[in-house]
Protein backbone atom coordinates (compact mmCIF):
# COMPACT_ATOMS: atom_id res chain seq x y z
CA UNK A 1 0.00 0.00 0.00
CA UNK A 2 1.30 3.51 -0.88
CA UNK A 3 -0.86 5.95 1.03
CA UNK A 4 -1.74 5.95 4.63
CA UNK A 5 -4.48 4.77 6.30
CA UNK A 6 -7.53 7.27 7.18
CA UNK A 7 -5.93 9.67 4.09
CA UNK A 8 -7.80 11.60 0.93
CA UNK A 9 -6.27 8.32 -1.54
CA UNK A 10 -7.34 5.77 1.90
CA UNK A 11 -10.69 7.10 1.07
CA UNK A 12 -10.59 7.21 -2.67
CA UNK A 13 -9.77 3.37 -2.61
CA UNK A 14 -12.24 2.42 -0.09
CA UNK A 15 -15.43 4.79 -2.44
CA UNK A 16 -14.51 4.97 -5.77
CA UNK A 17 -14.93 2.90 -9.02
CA UNK A 18 -12.28 4.49 -11.44
CA UNK A 19 -12.52 4.47 -15.05
CA UNK A 20 -9.91 3.11 -17.40
CA UNK A 21 -8.28 1.33 -14.20
CA UNK A 22 -7.10 -1.97 -13.23
CA UNK A 23 -9.23 -1.99 -10.15
CA UNK A 24 -7.11 -4.47 -8.04
CA UNK A 25 -3.90 -2.12 -8.63
CA UNK A 26 -5.52 0.53 -8.00
CA UNK A 27 -6.15 -0.80 -3.98
CA UNK A 28 -2.19 -0.37 -3.75
CA UNK A 29 -1.36 2.30 -5.49
CA UNK A 30 -4.04 4.49 -4.49
CA UNK A 31 -4.32 7.51 -6.83
CA UNK A 32 -2.71 10.64 -7.79
CA UNK A 33 -4.34 13.45 -6.42
CA UNK A 34 -4.18 16.86 -8.23
CA UNK A 35 -5.17 19.51 -6.14
CA UNK A 36 -4.69 22.69 -8.69
CA UNK A 37 -3.41 24.05 -11.69
CA UNK A 38 -2.20 27.11 -13.08
CA UNK A 39 -1.63 27.78 -17.18
CA UNK A 40 -0.05 24.46 -18.16
CA UNK A 41 0.79 22.93 -15.13
CA UNK A 42 -0.76 21.19 -12.86
CA UNK A 43 0.18 20.70 -8.96
CA UNK A 44 -0.56 17.77 -6.87
CA UNK A 45 -1.81 17.50 -3.08
CA UNK A 46 1.74 17.70 -1.98
CA UNK A 47 2.83 21.08 -4.56
CA UNK A 48 4.86 18.96 -6.96
CA UNK A 49 4.36 20.23 -10.45
CA UNK A 50 3.60 18.55 -13.30
CA UNK A 51 3.19 19.74 -17.17
CA UNK A 52 -0.19 18.31 -18.80
CA UNK A 53 1.19 17.13 -21.66
CA UNK A 54 -2.38 16.03 -22.85
CA UNK A 55 -4.48 18.82 -21.72
CA UNK A 56 -6.26 16.40 -19.19
CA UNK A 57 -7.83 14.47 -21.75
CA UNK A 58 -7.30 15.65 -25.07
CA UNK A 59 -9.41 18.81 -23.39
CA UNK A 60 -8.31 22.11 -21.86
CA UNK A 61 -7.28 24.02 -24.49
CA UNK A 62 -7.02 27.51 -22.30
CA UNK A 63 -4.89 25.67 -19.59
CA UNK A 64 -6.08 25.25 -15.92
CA UNK A 65 -6.24 29.07 -14.95
CA UNK A 66 -8.88 30.93 -17.84
CA UNK A 67 -10.27 33.63 -15.38
CA UNK A 68 -12.70 34.84 -18.12
CA UNK A 69 -14.59 31.23 -18.20
CA UNK A 70 -14.52 31.39 -14.18
CA UNK A 71 -16.18 34.62 -14.44
CA UNK A 72 -18.69 33.85 -17.32
CA UNK A 73 -19.65 30.27 -15.23
CA UNK A 74 -20.26 32.05 -11.99
CA UNK A 75 -22.24 34.96 -13.74
CA UNK A 76 -24.71 32.65 -15.27
CA UNK A 77 -24.78 30.42 -12.12
CA UNK A 78 -26.36 33.79 -10.63
CA UNK A 79 -28.95 34.32 -13.25
CA UNK A 80 -30.54 31.47 -14.63
CA UNK A 81 -28.72 28.31 -13.46
CA UNK A 82 -30.75 25.94 -14.84
CA UNK A 83 -33.42 25.93 -17.87
CA UNK A 84 -34.13 23.31 -20.34
CA UNK A 85 -34.19 23.44 -24.10
CA UNK A 86 -36.65 20.70 -24.47
CA UNK A 87 -40.67 21.75 -25.82
CA UNK A 88 -39.86 24.89 -27.65
CA UNK A 89 -37.90 26.67 -24.45
CA UNK A 90 -34.36 28.37 -24.72
CA UNK A 91 -32.33 30.47 -23.35
CA UNK A 92 -29.89 33.39 -23.83
CA UNK A 93 -26.22 31.74 -23.73
CA UNK A 94 -27.66 28.15 -25.59
CA UNK A 95 -29.02 30.51 -28.48
CA UNK A 96 -25.50 32.60 -28.78
CA UNK A 97 -23.24 29.53 -28.67
CA UNK A 98 -25.67 27.90 -31.46
CA UNK A 99 -24.93 31.30 -33.79
CA UNK A 100 -21.40 31.37 -32.67
CA UNK A 101 -21.10 27.31 -33.49
CA UNK A 102 -22.74 27.22 -36.60
CA UNK A 103 -20.71 30.50 -37.78
CA UNK A 104 -17.40 28.97 -37.63
CA UNK A 105 -18.40 25.23 -38.28
CA UNK A 106 -17.41 23.84 -41.58
CA UNK A 107 -19.45 23.82 -44.75
CA UNK A 108 -21.81 22.78 -44.76
CA UNK A 109 -23.25 22.51 -41.54
CA UNK A 110 -26.74 24.29 -40.57
CA UNK A 111 -28.48 23.17 -37.29
CA UNK A 112 -26.73 22.09 -33.77
CA UNK A 113 -28.28 19.86 -30.86
CA UNK A 114 -26.33 19.95 -27.37
CA UNK A 115 -25.59 16.84 -25.29
CA UNK A 116 -23.05 16.48 -22.68
CA UNK A 117 -20.37 14.33 -23.84
CA UNK A 118 -18.46 13.30 -26.38
CA UNK A 119 -19.99 9.88 -26.06
CA UNK A 120 -23.67 11.34 -25.96
CA UNK A 121 -23.10 12.94 -28.84
CA UNK A 122 -21.32 9.55 -30.92
CA UNK A 123 -24.92 7.48 -29.86
CA UNK A 124 -26.74 10.77 -30.85
CA UNK A 125 -24.85 11.01 -34.23
CA UNK A 126 -26.24 7.10 -34.90
CA UNK A 127 -29.83 8.18 -33.92
CA UNK A 128 -29.66 10.75 -36.65
CA UNK A 129 -28.31 8.35 -38.86
CA UNK A 130 -30.90 6.02 -38.68
CA UNK A 131 -33.57 8.87 -38.09
CA UNK A 132 -33.29 10.27 -41.31
CA UNK A 133 -32.47 6.58 -43.46
CA UNK A 134 -36.43 6.21 -41.99
CA UNK A 135 -37.18 9.53 -42.97
CA UNK A 136 -36.38 8.96 -46.41
CA UNK A 137 -38.24 5.51 -46.31
CA UNK A 138 -34.99 3.60 -46.66
CA UNK A 139 -35.44 1.66 -43.02
CA UNK A 140 -32.78 -1.27 -44.00
CA UNK A 141 -29.91 1.56 -44.25
CA UNK A 142 -28.38 1.04 -40.83
CA UNK A 143 -25.30 -0.21 -40.72
CA UNK A 144 -22.23 2.22 -39.50
CA UNK A 145 -18.91 1.84 -40.22
CA UNK A 146 -16.47 2.97 -38.11
CA UNK A 147 -11.86 1.88 -38.63
CA UNK A 148 -10.35 -0.52 -36.31
CA UNK A 149 -8.67 1.69 -33.83
CA UNK A 150 -11.18 4.57 -33.73
CA UNK A 151 -12.11 6.06 -30.67
CA UNK A 152 -15.93 6.99 -30.41
CA UNK A 153 -16.66 6.56 -26.70
CA UNK A 154 -17.80 4.23 -24.59
CA UNK A 155 -21.63 4.11 -24.55
CA UNK A 156 -23.39 1.46 -26.24
CA UNK A 157 -23.49 2.39 -29.10
CA UNK A 158 -20.25 4.55 -29.40
CA UNK A 159 -17.89 1.48 -27.50
CA UNK A 160 -19.40 -0.19 -30.46
CA UNK A 161 -17.60 1.91 -33.05
CA UNK A 162 -14.66 2.16 -30.99
CA UNK A 163 -12.20 -0.54 -32.51
CA UNK A 164 -10.27 -0.89 -29.45
CA UNK A 165 -10.03 -3.74 -27.27
CA UNK A 166 -9.59 -2.22 -23.67
CA UNK A 167 -13.42 -0.90 -24.42
CA UNK A 168 -15.05 -3.40 -25.29
CA UNK A 169 -13.82 -6.46 -23.27
CA UNK A 170 -16.15 -7.69 -20.89
CA UNK A 171 -18.88 -5.40 -21.95
CA UNK A 172 -20.36 -7.77 -25.06
CA UNK A 173 -19.57 -4.73 -27.40
CA UNK A 174 -19.35 -4.14 -30.32
CA UNK A 175 -23.33 -4.72 -30.91
CA UNK A 176 -24.30 -5.65 -34.16
CA UNK A 177 -24.69 -3.49 -37.20
CA UNK A 178 -21.27 -1.77 -36.61
CA UNK A 179 -18.74 -2.47 -39.32
CA UNK A 180 -14.99 -1.59 -38.99
CA UNK A 181 -12.85 -0.92 -42.06
CA UNK A 182 -8.80 -0.16 -41.79
CA UNK A 183 -6.47 2.19 -39.97
CA UNK A 184 -4.98 4.83 -42.04
CA UNK A 185 -1.79 4.07 -40.51
CA UNK A 186 0.96 4.37 -42.94
CA UNK A 187 3.44 3.49 -40.76
CA UNK A 188 1.63 0.49 -39.62
CA UNK A 189 -0.43 -1.05 -42.01
CA UNK A 190 0.97 0.55 -45.21
CA UNK A 191 2.31 -2.53 -47.72
CA UNK A 192 6.60 -2.52 -48.39
CA UNK A 193 7.37 0.88 -50.39
CA UNK A 194 3.44 1.85 -50.66
CA UNK A 195 3.35 5.23 -51.02
CA UNK A 196 0.69 7.14 -48.57
CA UNK A 197 -0.87 8.04 -51.70
CA UNK A 198 -1.18 4.91 -52.85
CA UNK A 199 -1.82 3.36 -49.50
CA UNK A 200 -5.01 5.52 -49.44
CA UNK A 201 -6.05 4.84 -52.90
CA UNK A 202 -5.98 1.37 -51.25
CA UNK A 203 -8.30 2.43 -48.09
CA UNK A 204 -10.81 3.72 -50.21
CA UNK A 205 -11.02 0.86 -52.45
CA UNK A 206 -11.43 -1.80 -49.38
CA UNK A 207 -14.36 1.24 -47.95
CA UNK A 208 -15.90 0.69 -51.37
CA UNK A 209 -15.99 -2.88 -51.50
CA UNK A 210 -17.36 -3.37 -47.95
CA UNK A 211 -19.71 -1.34 -48.43
CA UNK A 212 -20.81 -3.44 -52.09
CA UNK A 213 -20.85 -6.35 -50.11
CA UNK A 214 -22.94 -5.44 -47.11
CA UNK A 215 -25.04 -3.90 -49.73
CA UNK A 216 -24.85 -0.51 -49.97
CA UNK A 217 -28.51 -0.15 -49.43
CA UNK A 218 -27.87 -1.36 -45.84
CA UNK A 219 -25.36 1.20 -44.76
CA UNK A 220 -26.41 4.47 -43.42
CA UNK A 221 -23.13 6.51 -42.11
CA UNK A 222 -18.86 6.28 -42.13
CA UNK A 223 -17.73 7.75 -38.71
CA UNK A 224 -14.19 9.01 -38.84
CA UNK A 225 -11.67 11.10 -36.59
CA UNK A 226 -10.04 13.43 -38.74
CA UNK A 227 -7.02 12.26 -37.32
CA UNK A 228 -7.41 9.45 -34.63
CA UNK A 229 -6.65 10.50 -31.38
CA UNK A 230 -6.86 7.88 -28.54
CA UNK A 231 -6.13 5.02 -30.85
CA UNK A 232 -2.53 6.57 -31.01
CA UNK A 233 -2.76 9.69 -33.29
CA UNK A 234 -3.34 8.29 -36.50
CA UNK A 235 -2.31 10.99 -39.11
CA UNK A 236 -4.39 10.21 -42.50
CA UNK A 237 -2.30 9.51 -44.90
CA UNK A 238 -2.04 11.95 -47.81
CA UNK A 239 -5.30 12.17 -50.32
CA UNK A 240 -6.90 10.10 -47.63
CA UNK A 241 -10.35 11.82 -47.67
CA UNK A 242 -10.53 12.71 -50.81
CA UNK A 243 -10.16 9.04 -51.64
CA UNK A 244 -12.96 8.45 -49.38
CA UNK A 245 -15.52 10.61 -49.48
CA UNK A 246 -16.41 10.16 -53.33
CA UNK A 247 -17.06 6.94 -52.11
CA UNK A 248 -19.53 7.34 -49.58
CA UNK A 249 -21.32 9.95 -52.21
CA UNK A 250 -21.90 6.74 -54.59
CA UNK A 251 -23.43 4.91 -51.88
CA UNK A 252 -25.40 7.91 -49.95
CA UNK A 253 -23.80 7.01 -46.65
CA UNK A 254 -23.72 10.01 -44.63
CA UNK A 255 -20.00 11.28 -43.84
CA UNK A 256 -19.79 11.88 -39.92
CA UNK A 257 -16.55 13.63 -38.59
CA UNK A 258 -15.88 13.18 -35.14
CA UNK A 259 -14.05 15.70 -33.81
CA UNK A 260 -14.47 15.58 -30.35
CA UNK A 261 -10.33 16.01 -29.77
CA UNK A 262 -9.76 17.41 -33.31
CA UNK A 263 -11.99 20.42 -33.01
CA UNK A 264 -11.03 24.20 -31.81
CA UNK A 265 -7.63 24.55 -33.35
CA UNK A 266 -6.31 21.49 -32.20
CA UNK A 267 -4.77 20.56 -35.58
CA UNK A 268 -3.46 23.89 -36.90
CA UNK A 269 -7.42 25.04 -37.85
CA UNK A 270 -10.59 25.37 -36.50
CA UNK A 271 -11.51 21.80 -37.53
CA UNK A 272 -9.67 18.97 -38.61
CA UNK A 273 -12.46 18.70 -41.49
CA UNK A 274 -10.58 21.83 -42.76
CA UNK A 275 -7.08 20.20 -42.52
CA UNK A 276 -8.26 17.36 -44.44
CA UNK A 277 -10.91 18.65 -46.57
CA UNK A 278 -13.43 17.16 -45.14
CA UNK A 279 -17.63 17.73 -46.02
CA UNK A 280 -19.39 16.50 -43.09
CA UNK A 281 -23.16 15.89 -43.23
CA UNK A 282 -22.84 15.72 -39.46
CA UNK A 283 -20.05 16.72 -37.12
CA UNK A 284 -20.08 15.43 -33.35
CA UNK A 285 -17.98 17.91 -30.93
CA UNK A 286 -16.86 18.12 -27.48
CA UNK A 287 -13.62 18.78 -25.30
CA UNK A 288 -12.41 21.74 -26.59
CA UNK A 289 -15.73 23.18 -26.94
CA UNK A 290 -15.76 24.70 -23.38
CA UNK A 291 -11.78 24.25 -22.73
CA UNK A 292 -13.67 21.21 -20.86
CA UNK A 293 -14.38 23.53 -17.73
CA UNK A 294 -17.44 22.25 -18.10
CA UNK A 295 -19.23 19.37 -19.94
CA UNK A 296 -20.83 20.25 -23.11
CA UNK A 297 -20.82 18.44 -26.41
CA UNK A 298 -22.88 18.97 -29.92
CA UNK A 299 -23.87 17.25 -32.95
CA UNK A 300 -24.03 19.58 -35.77
CA UNK A 301 -26.18 18.85 -38.94
CA UNK A 302 -26.77 19.78 -42.59
CA UNK A 303 -29.42 21.24 -43.99
CA UNK A 304 -30.82 18.43 -46.01
CA UNK A 305 -30.35 16.14 -43.08
CA UNK A 306 -32.21 18.71 -41.47
CA UNK A 307 -35.11 19.12 -43.61
CA UNK A 308 -35.62 15.09 -43.44
CA UNK A 309 -35.57 15.50 -40.03
CA UNK A 310 -38.22 18.47 -39.96
CA UNK A 311 -40.47 16.50 -42.13
CA UNK A 312 -40.32 13.17 -39.90
CA UNK A 313 -40.78 15.10 -36.39
CA UNK A 314 -43.72 16.60 -38.04
CA UNK A 315 -45.06 13.29 -39.25
CA UNK A 316 -44.22 11.52 -35.83
CA UNK A 317 -45.57 14.75 -33.84
CA UNK A 318 -42.42 14.90 -32.22
CA UNK A 319 -38.43 15.14 -32.67
CA UNK A 320 -38.05 12.65 -29.75
CA UNK A 321 -34.78 12.96 -28.44
CA UNK A 322 -33.44 14.80 -25.96
CA UNK A 323 -31.16 15.49 -22.37
CA UNK A 324 -31.82 16.81 -19.42
CA UNK A 325 -28.80 18.50 -19.53
CA UNK A 326 -28.44 19.04 -23.27
CA UNK A 327 -28.05 22.97 -23.66
CA UNK A 328 -27.25 23.35 -20.12
CA UNK A 329 -27.41 27.37 -19.30
CA UNK A 330 -24.28 27.19 -17.62
CA UNK A 331 -21.94 24.77 -19.56
CA UNK A 332 -23.29 26.45 -22.98
CA UNK A 333 -22.17 29.91 -21.15
CA UNK A 334 -18.66 28.69 -20.62
CA UNK A 335 -18.22 27.72 -24.25
CA UNK A 336 -19.45 30.81 -25.37
CA UNK A 337 -16.58 32.28 -23.69
CA UNK A 338 -14.28 29.59 -24.98
CA UNK A 339 -15.14 30.89 -28.53
CA UNK A 340 -15.19 34.20 -27.82
CA UNK A 341 -11.63 33.76 -26.59
CA UNK A 342 -10.26 31.49 -29.69
CA UNK A 343 -11.90 34.53 -31.41
CA UNK A 344 -10.00 37.55 -29.01
CA UNK A 345 -6.96 35.94 -28.38
CA UNK A 346 -6.76 34.48 -31.69
CA UNK A 347 -6.11 31.32 -30.74
CA UNK A 348 -4.98 29.67 -34.15
CA UNK A 349 -2.67 31.76 -34.97
CA UNK A 350 -1.10 30.85 -31.43
CA UNK A 351 -1.39 27.09 -32.81
CA UNK A 352 0.23 27.79 -35.91
CA UNK A 353 3.28 30.19 -34.04
CA UNK A 354 4.44 26.88 -31.77
CA UNK A 355 3.43 23.58 -33.76
CA UNK A 356 6.34 23.91 -36.19
CA UNK A 357 8.53 23.66 -32.68
CA UNK A 358 5.92 21.13 -31.38
CA UNK A 359 6.64 19.07 -34.90
CA UNK A 360 10.15 19.24 -35.01
CA UNK A 361 11.00 18.10 -31.50
CA UNK A 362 8.63 15.12 -32.12
CA UNK A 363 10.30 14.07 -34.98
CA UNK A 364 13.53 14.24 -33.28
CA UNK A 365 12.52 12.12 -31.07
CA UNK A 366 12.45 9.46 -33.46
CA UNK A 367 15.93 9.21 -33.27
CA UNK A 368 15.70 7.80 -29.70
CA UNK A 369 16.42 4.31 -29.60
CA UNK A 370 13.05 3.16 -28.15
CA UNK A 371 11.37 4.98 -30.95
CA UNK A 372 10.28 3.96 -34.08
CA UNK A 373 8.22 7.09 -35.10
CA UNK A 374 7.02 10.20 -34.34
CA UNK A 375 4.04 11.83 -35.85
CA UNK A 376 1.99 14.35 -35.82
CA UNK A 377 -0.35 17.57 -37.14
CA UNK A 378 -0.56 20.74 -35.10
CA UNK A 379 -0.56 20.55 -31.75
CA UNK A 380 -0.97 16.91 -31.70
CA UNK A 381 1.34 13.64 -32.01
CA UNK A 382 2.57 10.40 -30.68
CA UNK A 383 5.43 8.37 -30.44
CA UNK A 384 5.11 4.37 -31.47
CA UNK A 385 8.10 2.56 -29.45
CA UNK A 386 9.64 -0.55 -30.67
CA UNK A 387 12.31 -3.16 -29.95
CA UNK A 388 14.02 -2.88 -33.53
CA UNK A 389 13.43 0.35 -35.81
CA UNK A 390 14.34 -1.41 -39.19
CA UNK A 391 11.49 -4.38 -38.42
CA UNK A 392 8.83 -2.11 -36.61
CA UNK A 393 9.02 -5.28 -34.81
CA UNK A 394 6.56 -4.09 -31.29
CA UNK A 395 8.19 -4.66 -27.43
CA UNK A 396 6.31 -8.01 -26.04
CA UNK A 397 3.00 -6.36 -24.73
CA UNK A 398 3.77 -7.82 -21.08
CA UNK A 399 7.19 -5.56 -20.85
CA UNK A 400 4.88 -2.87 -20.96
CA UNK A 401 7.20 -0.22 -22.71
CA UNK A 402 4.80 2.55 -22.95
CA UNK A 403 3.16 2.28 -19.56
CA UNK A 404 6.58 2.29 -18.12
CA UNK A 405 7.47 5.61 -20.42
CA UNK A 406 4.82 7.46 -18.80
CA UNK A 407 5.21 6.29 -15.36
CA UNK A 408 8.79 7.31 -16.00
CA UNK A 409 7.40 11.12 -17.30
CA UNK A 410 5.48 11.28 -14.03
CA UNK A 411 8.49 11.71 -12.27
CA UNK A 412 10.05 13.84 -14.32
CA UNK A 413 6.59 15.61 -14.14
CA UNK A 414 5.17 15.22 -17.08
CA UNK A 415 1.51 13.81 -17.80
CA UNK A 416 1.32 11.56 -21.17
CA UNK A 417 -1.19 8.88 -22.01
CA UNK A 418 -0.15 5.50 -22.97
CA UNK A 419 -2.24 4.15 -26.27
CA UNK A 420 -2.54 0.97 -27.19
CA UNK A 421 0.37 -0.70 -28.67
CA UNK A 422 3.17 1.41 -27.14
CA UNK A 423 1.92 4.51 -28.12
CA UNK A 424 2.66 7.37 -26.52
CA UNK A 425 0.11 10.43 -27.15
CA UNK A 426 1.14 13.93 -26.85
CA UNK A 427 -1.55 16.89 -26.84
CA UNK A 428 -0.41 19.68 -24.62
CA UNK A 429 -2.83 22.76 -23.93
CA UNK A 430 -2.94 24.69 -27.05
CA UNK A 431 -2.13 28.03 -25.00
CA UNK A 432 1.62 26.38 -24.65
CA UNK A 433 3.87 28.64 -24.64
CA UNK A 434 7.49 27.51 -27.18
CA UNK A 435 9.73 27.40 -23.92
CA UNK A 436 6.96 25.26 -22.19
CA UNK A 437 7.01 22.92 -25.40
CA UNK A 438 10.91 22.34 -24.82
CA UNK A 439 10.64 21.70 -21.30
CA UNK A 440 7.39 19.22 -22.48
CA UNK A 441 10.21 17.12 -24.60
CA UNK A 442 13.31 17.47 -22.38
CA UNK A 443 11.32 15.56 -19.50
CA UNK A 444 9.85 13.32 -22.47
CA UNK A 445 13.46 12.50 -23.40
CA UNK A 446 14.85 12.13 -19.85
CA UNK A 447 11.32 9.13 -18.91
CA UNK A 448 12.62 7.88 -23.07
CA UNK A 449 16.81 7.25 -21.27
CA UNK A 450 15.55 6.51 -18.02
CA UNK A 451 13.30 3.60 -19.56
CA UNK A 452 15.93 2.67 -22.18
CA UNK A 453 18.41 1.67 -19.25
CA UNK A 454 15.24 0.11 -17.53
CA UNK A 455 15.15 -2.55 -20.43
C1 LIG B 1 -12.79 11.20 -30.96
C2 LIG B 1 -13.56 10.97 -29.71
N1 LIG B 1 -14.87 10.75 -29.77
C3 LIG B 1 -15.61 10.54 -28.67
C4 LIG B 1 -15.04 10.55 -27.43
C5 LIG B 1 -15.87 10.30 -26.21
O1 LIG B 1 -15.96 11.45 -25.43
P1 LIG B 1 -16.38 11.37 -23.90
O2 LIG B 1 -15.25 10.77 -23.14
O3 LIG B 1 -16.62 12.83 -23.54
O4 LIG B 1 -17.63 10.58 -23.82
C6 LIG B 1 -13.66 10.78 -27.31
C7 LIG B 1 -13.01 10.79 -25.99
O5 LIG B 1 -11.81 10.85 -25.85
C8 LIG B 1 -12.90 10.98 -28.48
O6 LIG B 1 -11.59 11.16 -28.43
Amino acid sequence: MSYAPNSPAARDVAYMLHPYTNLSVHETKGPLIMARGEGVYLYDDEGKEYLEGLAGLWCVSLGFSEQRLVDAATKQLQTLPFSHIFTHRSTPPVIELAERLIGIAPEPLAKVFFANSGSEAIDTAIKFAWYYNNALGRPEKKKIISRKRAYHGVTIAGGSLTALAYVQNGFDLPISGVLHCGTPCHYRDSLPGESEEDFATRLAEELDQLIIDEGPETVAAFFAEPVMGAGGVMVPPKTYFDKIQPVLKKHEVLMVADEVICGFGRTGNMWGSETYGIRPDILTCAKQLSSAYLPISAVMISQPVYDAFAEQASKLGNFGTGFTYGGHPVSAAVALETLKIYESDDILSQVRGVMGRFQDRIRQLADHRLVGEGRGVGLMGALELVADKDTKESFPAALKVGPQVVENAITEGLILRPCPGDIIGICPPLIIKESEIDILFDRLTAALDKTESQL
